[in-house]
């Protein structure tokens, strides 16, 4: 780095940044004063030396409403950057002694939550010096992410074409059709056609499942009749035993299976009689696969490497046996 781009850095203290970063990323003050343990005079007297330093507006108010500026929003991204940069360095220095340790910045889509956890139980056991964030969200948040670097790994179902992505197979997510137990068409063969004036129930616009499910329906020229859209697997699943509508879900969410074993599409008959079932519809189950994503274009930390290297050692393993 040019010396004078470092000295230019250096007028900026560590306390005027930390409360930039803080105001910056829960867009207030107090809170941003009660997480550093501080008054909110003092945060508010650093953000105004960082400006006047700057030579920059970097936050604003409209009514009781913060907002970042175009300068604030390039300077919270270069805290994030440099925040990226050091904990790379810090792995490495790991690294260099035999450790994998650092922050592994993990995103999974919200099936993938009955398997996740799985996946990194002992991973997690055999390195404790790396710090685990998981964020479990739908498609369009796992892709933002990726996209804003606050995730290096990702597992998904339909990475993106617009990132420069890498990714290999983990796990098969069949998609199958499921209705209350007692559905008059249960357990016997139809087509999407005899699913006509059914009520849908949908995941929320920016899931993977109902976007696997809509181009399904498109390739089907089916047009289901959306009777309510659900913001989550759990919540699809109830209202499905409430008699609510069908709907095209994960067999993972029902069936949950473990990590590396087949997913089973499990008889209806079971131990304990089961609220809903699967309809036995042509086409059904829709066969898809969980991937691990990550950015091509961006170094991946040495948690992130030591969580790939992992997995490839595991689906080998697994592959050979
Ligand atoms: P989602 O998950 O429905 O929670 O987005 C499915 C996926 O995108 O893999």
């Amino acid at each position: 780095m040019p010396a004078a781009t470092l000295s230019r850095m250096l007028r900026i203290t560590p306390q005027q940044l930390r409360a930039f970063e803080a105001t910056a990323r829960l867009m207030s003050v107090t809170k941003a004063a009660q997480e550093l343990c501080v008054s909110q005079p003092t945060i508010s007297v650093q953000l105004k030396e960082l400006a006047t330093t700057l030579n920059e507006r970097l936050i604003e108010t409209r009514g009781r409403q913060l907002y970042l500026t175009q300068a604030g929003e390039e300077l919270a991204a270069a805290i994030r950057e440099i925040a990226g940069c050091w904990q790379r360095f810090e792995g490495r220095l790991a690294a260099i002694n035999g450790l994998i340790n650092g922050r592994l910045k993990l995103t999974a889509v919200t099936t993938a939550e009955y398997f996740v956890p799985d996946l990194l139980g002992p991973f997690a056991a055999a390195h404790p010096g790396v710090e685990i964030d998981l964020a479990v969200e739908n498609r369009d948040q796992v892709i933002k992410r990726l996209s804003q670097g606050t995730a290096e790994l990702a597992v998904m179902m339909m990475p993106p074409t617009e990132l420069p992505l890498e990714s290999f197979a983990l796990q098969t997510n069949p998609l199958v059709i499921l209705a209350k137990a007692d559905h008059p068409l249960a357990a016997r063969p139809l087509t999407l056609r005899d699913l006509q004036n059914e009520r849908w129930l949908m995941r929320e616009a920016g899931s993977g499942t109902r976007m696997a499910a809509e181009q399904f329906f498109y390739q089907q020229q089916f047009t289901p009749n959306v009777a309510m859209s659900l913001g989550s697997n759990e919540a699809i699943k109830h209202a499905v035993a409430a008699g609510l509508g069908i709907a095209v879900l994960s067999a993972l969410a029902i069936d949950t299976p473990r990590w590396l074993q087949p997913v089973q599409l499990a008889p209806q008959a079971e131990t304990q009689p089961q609220p809903w079932v699967k309809l036995e519809v042509a086409g059904f189950p829709i066969e898809r696969q969980w991937l691990l994503v990550w950015r091509r274009d961006q170094p991946l930390s040495v948690a992130a490497k030591g969580f790939l290297h992992y997995l490839q050692q595991q689906l080998s393993q697994t592959m050979s046996s």
